[in-house]
């Protein structure tokens, strides 16, 4: 056994120290992966390798705040039951010491290969970014091999976020950068050893293949080939809201296309959202041994409100999403919760063929972490209002679906509206502080975080329609 590291000694003494305050922290989720101390952002490395799915974090174990990032580390059998591994990779080397930023793993010749950035920041926060290594044999352990791929001419040191995959019989990395006319790309590195790379240049970015101004920096890229189509699924940062688009901060969405691997050319469609809530991020995919492309995101989101999350006070801070199965139909991406998600089931409570009336609410106790299925078995055509634990409100009016929360603050509420021609089911999943709602068979989806006053555990439902109603309560584990 190799020695505990002095940084690792450092976060169990962490994890220890905080155990008493999310023992009795009802915001804490039962199946949903959060960090047991500090913050957590982006999902990295996500991969399936001999029986265990390995769900690697960006992770500040020191603080509720971004800063010097490690990957943590959760295994599972069965993408349902998690157990926190050893730190992976903490910020100690010179090429990362301002933090291991977010990436990828593969797996060749039976090593797992981790692909992140190192973050430097000088005396003078200077940034310098660098594309690493790290490999393993056990899948737990981790010795870093250092910078593999340095910054090219022409990109500010926002380059970050390699992803990697084989092509044929060369090793692919696509990454996020900022080209040095400050604009955002998504941009491609190859390699025939995983060790040596040679950068080829932007596939998409920011005025090009006919987008127009799309943004300052593009963050965590994925390219992959999903029933005939190819997906970019990228981060554009910079974004102005426009209409029902770009609400949040920064976006996290789809292009649509073909990617020629001769001359690494990519002709795509639009950019789609591929989430309506308040905090969905930073995605990730990858492949089990069934060929199901899984989709795991940041259930958060880098800006000044999430200073206001109540769970601060017991010194954590975010969480991610549960895994999504995608599916492609008529180029776009359809999201369905991961089947095994099903075995958290308890009892099934079942209302065939509610009918309401209008101004009679239908009102039913409801466990923190649930599954609530809505079946419409009529076009809803006048205003349809669910509350949940009245810290939130899904409303289909006028062909417009809303969402509507507390502010972290509790002071105010907010929403995230936008078109939606028919509404035929809504498959929602609550946690301790968030909901996952799969419209229209996953057709889109709305993450966020909400954070209920404990007494509020009812679901209220409003409006006149006719609709099958199944209600879930959760056993997780996490
Ligand atoms: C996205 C991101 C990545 C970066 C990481 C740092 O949320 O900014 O671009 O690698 O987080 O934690």
């Amino acid at each position: 056994m190799s020695q505990k590291s002095e940084y690792q000694t450092n976060i169990d003494e962490q994890i220890e120290g905080n155990r008493r305050f999310i023992e009795t922290d009802t915001h804490r989720m039962s199946y949903h992966l959060m960090p047991p101390v500090g913050l957590l952002n982006d999902p990295n490395g996500l991969i399936y390798h001999e029986g265990i799915y390995h769900a690697f974090f960006q992770w500040n174990p020191f603080e509720t705040a971004h800063g010097k990032k490690a990957w943590g580390h959760y295994t599972s059998k069965n993408l349902v039951d998690w157990s926190l591994a050893p730190v992976a990779l903490a910020p100690d080397q010179w090429y990362d010491k301002n933090g291991c930023y977010s990436g990828s793993a593969i797996v060749h010749e039976g090593v797992m290969h981790l692909f992140y950035t190192g973050n430097v920041k000088d005396a003078d926060d200077r940034r310098s970014s660098y594309q690493c290594l790290a490999i393993s044999e056990d899948g737990i352990t981790f010795e870093k091999k250092g910078p593999v791929l340095h910054l090219p001419e022409g990109y500010t040191a926002h380059f970050r976020d390699p992803k990697v995959w084989k092509d044929g019989d060369h090793w692919l990395m696509i990454l996020g950068a900022q080209n040095a006319a400050l604009k955002g790309e998504a941009v491609l590195a190859r390699s025939s050893n995983l060790t040596d790379w040679e950068f080829l240049g932007p596939i998409a970015g920011s005025g090009m293949n006919g987008l127009g101004n799309f943004g300052y920096m593009w963050e965590c890229p994925d390219l992959f080939n999903l029933d005939g189509k190819d997906v970019l699924i990228v981060c554009p940062q910079g974004l102005d809201a426009t209409g029902e688009a770009y609400h949040n901060l920064y976006q996290a969405g789809y292009f649509a296309g073909d990617f020629d691997s001769t001359d690494y050319s990519y002709d795509h469609g639009e950019f789609q959202e591929l989430d309506r809530g308040f905090d969905f991020y930073a995605p990730q995919t990858f492949t089990d041994d069934e060929g199901r492309r899984i989709l795991i995101g940041w259930m958060g989101m880098t800006d000044d409100q999430e200073q206001n999350q109540p769970t601060i006070e017991n010194n954590w801070l975010h969480a991610l999403t549960i895994p999504r199965v995608l599916e492609m139909r008529n180029n776009q991406l359809v999201q369905h919760p991961i089947p095994e998600l099903e075995q958290l089931r308890g009892e099934r409570r079942y209302f065939s063929q509610l009918e309401l009336e209008k101004d009679v609410a239908f009102r039913e106790a409801i466990a923190p972490s649930s599954e609530i299925l809505l079946e419409f078995t009529r076009p809803v055509e006048n205003t349809f209002e669910l509350e949940i634990r009245s810290g939130l409100k899904i409303i289909y009016d006028r062909r417009s679906f809303i969402v509507e929360r507390n502010t972290f603050d509790g002071k105010t509420s907010e929403q995230r509206a936008f078109s939606l021609a028919r509404l035929s089911d809504m498959q929602i999943f609550l946690d301790g502080s968030s909901v996952e709602i799969f419209v229209n068979g996953g057709e889109v989806v709305c993450s966020s975080r909400y954070f209920p006053q404990e007494k509020d555990d009812a679901i209220e439902i409003r409006g006149h329609m006719h609709f099958d109603l199944s209600l879930w309560k959760l056993e997780g584990s996490t």
